[in-house]
């Protein structure tokens, strides 16, 4: 099966998904949007008002100012693929509880591997606890290091620019940023790549 069709099949499971509560109070629930090859990965923390009535992520103000914060950045929006930590709405876009977490990680776990994504964005500190503990994002935003072999960027959430003015300036670097981040990041790939294949070609003459 392709990337697409295994990333459709993820989808049709959330959407029928009952292993926690919220999908009691959900209306649609929102896997995800983005393609299967995608080169970066974007992580926010479970859908707001608008995205639980259209099923589809960040597409309310702080979904607004992502689309900028991107654009600005020189990466298209539909380029990436954005998701969530919970995929059903939190009522009253209260934060997602512990069980909800581990009911829905599964899903995110399945939707990268199929991506296998050279960059993973987390935006705010539910998705960036997946990578980091007992770090605050005040220290570490805009970072990239290196947790289970895959390259992670925590980010401000941008609803938390939204709120607080002084961080738009902030968060609005950082995502500058993040191509250049992306450029040699597969500089490396290909220079490992490259090397790859001339021990190939190595080992391939030292038979004659
Ligand atoms: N905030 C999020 O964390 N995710 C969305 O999809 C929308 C707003
Ligand atoms: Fe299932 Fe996740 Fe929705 Fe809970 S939030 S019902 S685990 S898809």
């Amino acid at each position: 099966m392709g990337g697409e069709d295994q990333l459709l099949k993820i989808a049709q499971e959330i959407q029928h998904c009952r292993k926690c509560d919220l999908s009691h109070t959900r209306k649609n629930a929102v896997p995800g949007k983005g393609p299967a090859s995608a080169e970066i990965m974007l992580i926010g923390e479970g859908p707001g008002y608008y995205e639980n009535e259209q099923g589809l992520p960040f597409v309310g103000a702080s979904g607004k100012f992502l689309t900028q914060l991107l654009t600005d950045g020189g990466i298209p929006r539909d380029s990436v693929f954005i998701t969530n930590v919970v995929k059903c709405r939190p009522p009253g876009n209260r934060e997602p509880q512990e069980q909800e977490l581990r009911a829905c990680s599964a899903y995110l776990d399945k939707q990268i591997e199929v991506i296998n994504p050279l960059i993973i964005v987390t935006l705010g500190r539910f998705s960036m606890a997946r990578y980091f503990k007992n770090v605050r994002i005040s220290k570490i935003h805009g970072n990239a290091s290196w947790k289970n072999g895959r390259l992670i960027v925590p980010m401000y959430h941008p609803a938390a620019a939204l709120h607080q003015p002084n961080l738009r300036p902030v968060i609005l670097e950082d995502f500058s940023r993040l191509k250049s981040m992306i450029e040699k990041e597969k500089e490396k790939r290909a220079a490992i790549s490259d090397e790859a294949s001339n021990q190939d070609d190595a080992t391939q003459l030292s038979f004659f």
